[in-house]
């Protein structure tokens, strides 16, 4: 029988003595979808799992909630048409591009402008009202805001275009970072080209819209102007990389994916690096 060594870069991980064709025949051959065995992945094939996905897509699953993982984990084995998340370890490790798609399906990237609005609307009337004259008291010629979870964008550029939109006067004399995190670089490319579906502008005040976005082909273009005042990194925030100093962080829908010494972990990381008077957004859930 034929040794396929798919993934040559992979150390420890053992090679199948099949082809990835032959793999996804025979597993789709057993595949019955009233069978739910797949929602239920033995801790060993999870383990085999972890180590796949972070040997072979530079992810680490550690540190998120098990549970709501292993939830995403089947559904994706359900409609691979895998018959068990034994199964599904060997496609895995065989099939080039499942690596990523699998990592697509555990990060959720659902986002909108100015989602849920009264964060936004606190964000305007009080917190940036706050944040400016806390800079200009102590004559600091700058505000440094994080989103760490950006997604594609939506968070960040929500604040730039309430700042563009509300507080041109204070940034003539305070310059305002807006630096924005993700892990995943293609919801980062997405930001960057900054075209999004009507769905994403549902929350965004009518007015935001028609000075800030140009309507091409059903979907809504921001401006170069808003565009520029974010920057976009790809950056994996349960590494220990240092935070810099900052008086705003956003990480809103992202610590509830996350274990609990994991949320704390990074909790007490955003109190480090906010300076006095700083702030902390969390989404709503
Ligand atoms: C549900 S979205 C939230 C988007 C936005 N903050 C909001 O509330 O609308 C969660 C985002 O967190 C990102 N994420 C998940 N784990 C991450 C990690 N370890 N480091 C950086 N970003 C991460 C995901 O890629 C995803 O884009």
């Amino acid at each position: 029988m034929e040794v396929v060594p798919i993934f040559s870069s992979a150390r420890n991980l053992v090679t199948i003595p099949e082809s990835p064709q032959r793999a996804m025949q025979r597993v789709k051959r057993n595949f019955n979808p009233l069978r739910d065995d797949t929602a239920d992945i033995p801790d060993q094939v999870y383990e085999r799992i972890c180590r796949i996905l972070k040997t072979l897509g530079g992810f680490q699953l550690h540190g998120y909630k098990n549970a709501c993982i292993k939830r995403r984990i089947s559904a994706r084995i359900r409609s691979v048409g895998c018959a068990s998340a034994r199964d599904y370890a060997d496609i895995l490790l065989q099939n080039r591009s499942e690596p990523a798609e699998l990592i697509k399906m555990l990060t959720i990237h659902v986002s909108k402008f100015f989602r849920n609005q009264n964060t936004f609307n606190k964000l305007r009337d009080e917190i940036f009202p706050t944040l400016f004259s806390g800079c200009m008291q102590e004559g600091r010629g700058r505000l440094d805001i994080q989103s760490f979870g950006c997604s594609s964008g939506e968070e960040p550029y929500s604040l730039a275009l309430i700042l563009r939109s509300s507080f041109d006067h204070e940034m003539s004399q305070v310059k305002v970072s807006i630096r924005a995190v993700d892990i995943d670089e293609e919801v980062l490319r997405v930001a960057a080209e900054a075209v999004y579906d009507p769905d994403r502008m549902d929350e965004a005040p009518s007015v935001i819209k028609k000075r800030y976005f140009t309507l091409q082909d059903g979907k809504y273009h921001l401006v170069p102007e808003i565009r520029d005042m974010v920057s976009f990194h790809c950056q994996d925030l349960l590494r220990s990389v240092p935070l810099e100093g900052c008086d705003l962080i956003l990480c809103r829908n992202v610590l509830i994916y996350l274990e609990r010494s994991h949320q704390e972990a990074l909790l007490k990381r955003f109190a480090d690096s906010l300076r006095g008077g700083g702030i902390l957004v969390l989404g709503k859930t």
